[in-house]
């Protein structure tokens, strides 16, 4: 019996290679739901090729223009925000692949951990927002959430070489992004085409620039306390250009596990997919011998304040953790359109932080409430939000 597929967020980065995997083990995995956002072109190009039994556009694009696009599709086609609920929830779905950027993946990834689907996660930001609540509703389901996000991939797999309390602490090593040799004014004035320069990976627009400030990697803490259940002190990072070494687990006795790898997201996401088995894999092998260093070093907190404010957001969890990636995603957005420079998304985010009372304890329309305020207090800052109401949320 072939394992069903349902992928969130099919024609992105992490959705596509999710599909060349699946392409490569047809007689393991068939493809039975895909989504898009906007690109309903690519969209037809894999409902062509891969015969899903539904497709789902989230945003306000006409079902009428994907139709005319492949007119052959006998499935059926869902369109807005909540038909990725429906399409994590299908009966005949075994595994969910969330791989939507932002917040926007949150009810579906809920909703497939509460219903029992086995849940391959790309998309951090739900475990960041609503870690709590994700991780408990798998527990209940008795799900698995597997992490594709290859520090955590690696995390996963290294830790399987101990007892929990064995655990001293998890080392996630981070590229450094396209500044790691930039001074911290240059670094603040980047644009657009710099910061999208990434060194070492191939990934979408708003995790590029995440990786350009390090939020990326602020945000990778806190989905580590969540999806490992540890405290953010037991969580360190390095700066590791080779983007070799995808991170480690340092033991009480002293022993590190690490696990190692090409830079290819190909390699977690068949992880995810195999799990607890591993299969023969797409990714090309590391030459060991072709290396030349292996280089580690401590960020610099003054340069990537980002990672300063993610240790304090993880350590004071509650609502701090929803202020922190909406402010952050709606000042990547503004970034992404021209209208500030890099180094202005770390303010915002922390003016943002500053302006908000923590609050613990909260329900899912509580998070997402918070999370509207510190997006609106966002647009606010930025002079395009002129009737929000900016009271303390
Ligand atoms: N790329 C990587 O190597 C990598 C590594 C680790 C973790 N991740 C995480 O994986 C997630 C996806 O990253 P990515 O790089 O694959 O992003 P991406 O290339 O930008 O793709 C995002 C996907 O989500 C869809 N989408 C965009 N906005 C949406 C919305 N509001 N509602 C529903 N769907 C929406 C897009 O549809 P359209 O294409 O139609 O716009 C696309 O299918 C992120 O959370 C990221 O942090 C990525």
């Amino acid at each position: 019996m072939r394992q069903k597929i349902a992928i969130l967020g099919s024609t992105g980065s992490i959705g596509r290679s999710t599909l060349d995997v699946a392409s490569a083990m047809e007689s393991e995995f068939e493809v039975v739901a895909l989504s898009a956002h906007r690109k309903i072109d690519l969209l037809a190009e894999q409902t062509r090729r891969f015969k899903p039994r539904y497709v789902a556009i989230t945003d306000g694009v006409p079902l009428d223009a994907f139709k005319a696009l492949v007119p052959e599709f006998g499935g059926r086609c869902l369109q807005g925000a909540q038909s990725l609920v429906e399409l994590a929830t299908l009966d005949e779905v075994d595994i969910v692949v969330c791989a939507v950027v932002g917040a926007a993946g949150l009810p579906a990834a809920l909703a497939a951990a509460s219903k029992g689907r086995r849940l391959a996660i790309a998309n951090k930001e739900p475990l960041v927002i609503a870690g709590r609540l994700l991780t408990e509703a798998a527990k209940k389901s008795g799900t698995a959430l597997l992490p594709i996000d290859s520090e955590h991939s690696a995390v996963f797999q290294a830790l399987q070489a101990g007892r929990p309390d064995e655990v001293k602490r998890i080392i996630l090593t981070a590229s450094g992004g396209p500044f790691r040799n930039a001074s911290r004014q240059e670094m603040n004035n980047a644009g657009v085409t710099e910061a999208l320069a990434h060194p070492t990976w191939s990934m979408g627009p708003k995790i590029t620039v995440d990786s350009a400030t390090m939020m990326n990697k602020a945000l990778e803490v806190i989905e580590a306390v969540w999806l490992f259940g540890l405290s953010p002190d037991k969580i360190d990072v390095l700066i590791h250009p080779e983007s070799v070494v995808h991170s480690m687990v340092e033991f009480i006795d002293g022993s590190i596990m690490a696990q190692l790898g090409t830079p290819d997201m190909k390699v977690p996401i068949q992880y995810a997919l195999t799990w607890p088995k591993r299969a023969k894999g797409l990714a090309q092998g590391l030459a060991l011998e072709k290396l030349k260093q292996l280089n580690f070093q401590a960020p610099d907190p003054d340069k990537f304040r980002s990672l300063v404010l993610g240790f304090q957001v993880a350590q004071t969890a509650g609502s701090a953790p929803v202020v922190f990636n909406a402010a952050n995603e709606a000042a990547v957005s503004a970034f992404l359109e021209g209208r500030i420079r890099l180094g202005r998304i770390v303010e915002l985010i922390e003016d943002c932080l500053n302006a908000h009372s923590v609050r613990q304890d909260l329900t899912l329309d509580g998070l997402l409430e918070i999370d509207a305020w510190a997006r609106r207090y966002v647009l606010t800052r930025l002079g395009q939000n002129k009737t929000a109401h900016m009271a303390k949320v």
